[in-house]
């Protein structure tokens, strides 16, 4: 089984968590795709779903699917937001971002009753923080953001590089017109305490930390679909 198997094997696992009439949140990345997939299937075989998407590659997707689209500002209470994650606790905080989405992923998830996070095993981690931790920032003065960045890891207990993330050779832009700065921390002490400290930074937009989010996870290994639950 690759690794693409088992994200479509969390993503199919979440429709039972989905009926018809349902106003869901549809995130982005390669597993929230196979979740994407499946929720264009069920609304060829007649379910009535209305779904907010969490990036522009997620709308498109969702759009050649026919899918209903809607907006936070036509619909801003959902019933349930499935996505992925770059990493994932026991305590299911997560770290998301890596596709550039963190932004309006927490947006939605935030305006949704339930969040379920679906992946691959090889997110579920001991201790947050191999992965690198997205913050998205706005580009006006990225270096005095950066070093304001640095204090706020130092106070929580956390150190490590901060890396400008690149496309074609240009700073990355988001779905929102903002740049994003990869801390690469090994790992990361005191999760809450960080992610209190970042979103207190003037210039910082949003972190990946999803802390108090997701209440079910979907994990998918060679055995199986194990499912945790907060
Ligand atoms: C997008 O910004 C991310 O939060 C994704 O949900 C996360 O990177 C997981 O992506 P994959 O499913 O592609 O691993």
């Amino acid at each position: 089984m690759t690794s693409d198997d088992r994200k479509k094997a969390a993503a199919l696992a979440a429709v039972a968590y989905i009926s018809s009439g349902m106003k869901l949140g549809l995130g982005t990345g390669s597993t929230a795709k196979h979740f994407v997939d499946a929720v264009g299937e069920k609304v060829k075989q007649g379910w009535d779903l209305v779904c907010v998407p969490t990036s522009e590659a997620t709308r498109k997707q969702a759009e050649s699917l026919g899918i209903r689209l809607t907006t936070l500002d036509e619909t801003p209470v959902l019933d349930v937001t499935v996505d992925g994650a770059d990493e994932l606790d026991s305590e299911l905080r997560l770290i998301k971002g890596g596709g550039g989405a963190l932004l309006r992923e927490k947006i939605v998830a935030s305006s949704s009753r339930q969040m379920i996070v679906i992946a691959d095993d090889s997110k579920k981690v001991a201790t947050l923080g191999k992965y690198p931790l997205p913050v998205e920032v706005v580009p006006f003065g990225l270096k005095a953001t950066g070093i304001k960045i640095d204090q706020a890891l130092a106070w929580s207990g956390n150190k490590g590089p901060l890396i400008v993330r690149m496309r074609d050779g240009k700073p990355f832009v988001t779905d929102n017109g903002n740049v994003i700065l990869d801390c690469a921390l090994g790992h990361i002490h005191n999760p809450e305490k960080l992610a209190a400290a970042l979103s207190s930074i003037p210039g910082v937009v949003e972190h990946g930390l999803f802390i108090g989010m997701a209440s079910i996870a979907i994990i998918a290994t060679e055995n199986g679909v194990e499912t945790l639950k907060k």
